[in-house]
């Protein structure tokens, strides 16, 4: 079958058969089928959508189009985390020592940050000398030595998705469901593991913006990674304000470590500890105060050990940014808003993240000591304090991170109740 005659059968709304779908991955993958192809069935899929076994087949064709780690090669229960991404969302650091702690194995791909969102790979480069890019047998050895392992994508994982995400970036073609749970779950699945937690972020700071979306997002994962005989539950949570107090990788760092001491903010600390759990209870591990790893030093003692095998040293401190600037809030009363979108374009801005993949990023910069919506604050006091190192005043494109900033925040005169978290639970 012509690729051409693949593209028009989707573009007609009918549904794909699981050979058509495995060869157009392959001819992409292989270079026979070229970007503009790609590119029209992409659209195609956009608009008229899939089936969740189209959707399967095609998480199965984009896992094969590379390296599929064998878990019988990994000791131990396999469980992982995946956030669709969001401000703020650090959680993957401290929640991987703390799931090792308590007796199952990690093995973690993560992601960069791109655009408002931040990505664990780039918090995790700010810790001076640590590696993202471990060999496999350096990374079997850490998973076997420490429980946990946080890498990048090889180029060995999924290459159809590393193709086809950088393709769908510059062609509007990101926000579809059935591309978007095929990129996470081919990924996902080729690191060998058992079982998965997934945190799907709703709210202006994330892809999904609606309940809705979210749902349809949160459904079609667990379907496809149940599909593939994997154990999955999937959480909804709120990204209508950034998650923790601190956003910016070093920040963010700081803020894992005090995690990782048990003196982590309630929120980000919560969701570590509840996430943990989730996944303790895939892997079939029963365990009495999973919390307590937190309290006892167990848990930093294996982020310790897994920095060290990555080639991190703690010891030579987090980087600092030059200038510290408190925001002050125009008038006493309580935070009714704190707008993750707004807050996460301040913190681009300032050189925290990336606007195009090939941007350089300044692990320093940031905002912390950010100030969350039902909090009382009083006139002149912080709403956030911001680090920077000399881009806070350029304008681009139309304000500045100081305006930008100033519009985050709204504070009422009367009491606002702190929206919950954990929005629903997809099991
Ligand atoms: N994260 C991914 O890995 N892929 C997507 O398509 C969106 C978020």
């Amino acid at each position: 079958m012509l690729p051409q005659w693949i593209i028009e059968k989707k573009r007609d709304g009918a549904e794909l058969d699981s050979v058509e779908i495995s060869d157009f991955i392959r001819g992409y993958t292989q270079g026979d089928i070229p970007d503009y192809q790609m590119s029209a069935l992409a659209m195609a899929i956009y608009f008229k959508g899939m089936t969740p076994r189209e959707t399967a087949d095609l998480t199965l064709a984009m896992m094969h189009s590379g390296k599929v780690i064998d878990p019988a090669s990994i000791p131990g229960i396999k469980v992982d985390k995946h956030s669709t991404g969001g401000i703020g969302d650090k959680i993957s650091i401290p929640l991987a020592p703390l799931v090792a702690a308590c007796g199952a194995t990690v093995p973690m791909i993560s992601g960069r940050g791109l655009g408002i969102t931040g990505g664990t790979l780039d918090k995790l480069e700010s810790i001076p000398g640590y590696r993202v890019g471990l060999s496999e047998p350096e990374f079997f050895q850490t998973l076997e030595k420490v429980g946990c392992s946080m890498i990048g994508q090889t180029a060995e994982i999924a290459p159809a998705d590393k193709k086809l995400y950088a393709l769908r970036d510059v062609t509007a073609t990101v926000p579809s469901i059935p591309l978007i749970v095929s990129s996470i779950m081919s990924k996902k699945m080729a690191e060998g593991i058992d079982a998965l937690v997934l945190d799907v972020k709703c709210g202006s700071g994330a892809f999904m913006k609606s309940i809705k979306d979210a749902r349809l997002l949160a459904q079609g994962l667990v379907d496809t990674g149940r599909a593939m005989g994997k154990k999955v539950t999937a959480l909804i949570t709120d990204m209508h304000q950034p998650l923790g107090r601190t956003v910016g990788n070093a920040l963010e760092i700081q803020e894992s470590l005090d995690i990782l001491n048990g003196k982590g903010p309630a929120d980000s600390q919560g969701l570590t500890i509840e996430l943990a759990q989730r996944m303790l209870a895939l892997a079939g591990i029963q365990i009495t105060n999973h919390d307590s790893r937190l309290t006892d030093g167990s848990a930093m003692k294996k982020f310790k050990q897994m920095v060290k095998c990555h080639g991190g040293d703690l010891s030579a401190g987090l980087p600092t940014a030059g200038k510290q600037t408190p925001l002050p809030a125009p008038k006493s009363g309580f935070i009714s808003k704190c707008d993750a979108e707004a807050i996460g374009r301040a913190s681009l801005l300032l050189g925290a993240g990336r606007a195009k993949t090939t941007d350089l990023i300044d692990h320093a910069v940031g905002i912390s000591n950010l100030r969350k919506i039902g909090e009382r604050i009083e006139k002149g006091e912080p709403l956030c304090i911001i680090h920077s190192n000399g881009r806070e005043n350029d304008l681009s494109p139309q304000r500045s991170c100081f305006q930008t900033l100033e519009t985050a925040f709204q504070i009422s005169e009367q009491p606002v109740e702190a929206p919950p978290l954990i929005i629903e639970v997809i099991q």
